[in-house]
């Protein structure tokens, strides 16, 4: 029984780090070769061939190929598969997802594969299982893996990608260059590329979308972040013409079924811009391999059926590779194989040691003392003074947000007041006043700093400032109840009713990300809308 890999959840592909991807991808090669080989003894390697370990499938989204190749590599381990048909489950009389899924963990499921078009589901249940299972001293802790979350991810697709990408170029990491072809908007298999793509040292990704379908600016900044270079084009015909064109193409259909009305109603004008012609055949060089997650749809294909029997077509055997892929992958967190496995190791991050509210001494003043609030503008013996909020924004911002601060401190009695001022470094910043006795608990100062980083609070007594700290930016923010993630398909979203706390990661550039479904957030966004 190995170790590294086992009981781990998939959610997004950055969940196993890059080492960890290669080393999947050269021990997928190994089971594909094995196969066909029909060497047995080299796939028992890989089997976990125990008729009660449980691989529970829930598919609360439609499909083919994920949901089968799934099942069929759940059926080579000789393993116990089951599936949850939702159509007929107590979700529908309005049981929670995390009462569903702790229930089927309690029955001896180790592994569970599901799709859903709430973003973050498997990120969630993972935490919650996780806990039932502690509660009820279940043996085994359950892990899941994401087979698509909405318009968020994808990762076991990208998995098969690029293990399909690796097999054309002789299973070198050095470098791809790769054309993204299609709806990348709402498809989750190319949003996964943005992280996924890292398992190459150098990367040039070509996208290639009309305005409506191209890929949100969160996920270009997060390809160039890692290193990519990033083009743009409107239309395969304008990214033909450009004259440097990849030989790797990743075509994606449009998914209509995510659309809005106002993009639907030009769907077949975009459509166009993101299928391939057979005019562009003579267009483009003989080796270029053309790849899709698939479903094509029948009467509209964006890599049309005259293109099947070309050596263009990847597509088929980037299919097959899915249920190998998906073999290793649950060998994997099965803990069947992973022993071999040198190299870096997927960290969890460190959000307890970082102190970010620091107390201050208070510089003092030509007389010896403290700053004396007394006297100025706006006098103050007794109560606080929240300074350098929001330093650089607009004044207008700036109001707006010191009306956010008040109401989430509840600092909202009337008495007191805000204003903004220019600094002699003409930056504009945020003042708040209130007089009174106030205390502030250690919470109350994990508040301060999520909603306003980078401030001063001074407690004021007898127009002395008697304790003085600044706030950073905290690497977590969690546990406070006026959180909201602005994503509707979020799973901590309200809408959605399953009663998960909205918690946020720090980005490296300061802003904060949800930790279920991964939308970036400014700090001034994370909280619910008054
Ligand atoms: C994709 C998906 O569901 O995200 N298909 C798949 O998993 N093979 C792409 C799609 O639906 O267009």
């Amino acid at each position: 029984m190995s170790e590294v890999f086992k009981s781990r959840s998939l959610n997004v592909i950055e969940d196993f780090s890059i080492e960890e991807r290669r080393y999947f991808f050269r021990k997928t090669k190994e089971l594909k070769d094995a196969i066909l080989a029909n060497d047995e003894k080299k796939m028992d390697e890989f089997r976990i061939n125990d008729p009660d370990f449980g691989i529970y499938e829930v598919f609360l989204e439609d499909s083919t190929r994920t949901k089968e190749s799934f099942r069929n590599a759940a059926k080579f381990h000789h393993a116990k598969v089951s599936e949850l048909l939702t159509s007929s489950s107590s979700i529908n009389k309005g049981e929670s997802y995390a009462d569903t899924f702790n229930m089927l963990s309690g029955y001896h499921n180790t592994i569970f594969i599901v799709r859903s078009r709430v973003e973050g589901l498997t990120k969630w249940l993972t935490e919650e299982t996780g806990e039932y299972a502690k509660r009820n001293g279940l043996a085994y802790r359950p892990a899941f893996i994401n087979a698509g979350d909405g318009k968020h991810e994808h990762p076991t697709q990208e998995l098969l990608d690029e293990f399909s990408f690796l097999e054309d170029n002789g299973m070198d990491f050095s470098h791809i260059h790769l054309a993204l072809v299609g709806d990348l908007y709402h498809g989750r298999t190319v949003h996964s590329k943005a992280d996924g793509l890292k398992i190459f040292d150098s990367v040039k990704v070509d996208l290639v979308a009309p305005e409506e379908l191209m890929m949100p600016d969160s996920y270009i900044d997060k390809m160039k972040e890692n290193g990519f270079e990033v083009r743009i084009f409107p239309s395969i015909e304008e990214y033909i013409k450009s004259g440097d064109v990849a030989l790797m193409w990743y075509f994606t259909r449009p998914q209509l079924e995510r659309m809005g009305e106002r993009i639907l109603q030009k769907e077949a004008i975009l459509r166009e811009a993101i299928t391939f012609r057979k005019e562009f055949m003579p267009l483009i060089d003989p080796r270029s391999k053309f790849y899709h997650p698939l479903p094509r749809h029948k009467e509209h294909p964006t890599i049309p059926t005259f293109l099947d029997k070309t050596s263009f077509n990847a597509w088929e055997r980037q299919a097959i590779n899915g249920m190998y892929c998906r073999i290793v992958l649950l060998s994997l967190i099965g803990g069947k194989i992973g022993d071999d496995y040198v190299g870096e190791r997927k960290k969890d991050p460190d959000f307890e040691s970082e102190e970010y509210i620091i107390e201050v001494k208070e510089r003092k003043e030509k007389d010896g003392k403290n700053k004396n609030y007394s006297e100025g503008v706006r006098p103050i013996r007794d109560g606080i003074v929240i300074d350098h909020i929001c330093k650089g924004d607009e004044p207008k911002a700036i109001r707006n947000h010191m009306r956010l601060i008040s109401s989430v401190l509840g600092l909202d009695d009337g008495k007191g007041g805000e204003w903004v001022s220019k600094g002699s470094d003409d930056k504009f910043k945020g003042i708040i006043f209130r007089p009174g006795s106030y205390e502030f608990s250690r919470k109350d100062l994990k508040r301060l700093a999520a909603l306003a980083p980078y401030c001063t609070l001074n407690l004021i007594k007898d127009g002395r400032v008697e304790k003085k700290y600044r706030t950073h930016t905290p690497p977590r923010i969690y546990n406070f109840s006026d959180l909201c993630c602005s994503n509707e398909a979020c799973i901590s979203h309200p809408v959605n009713g399953e009663g998960v706390p909205a918690t946020f990661h720090r980005t490296h550039d300061g802003k904060f990300e949800c930790a279920y479904c991964g939308r970036v957030h400014t700090f001034k966004e994370i909280w619910k809308k008054n």
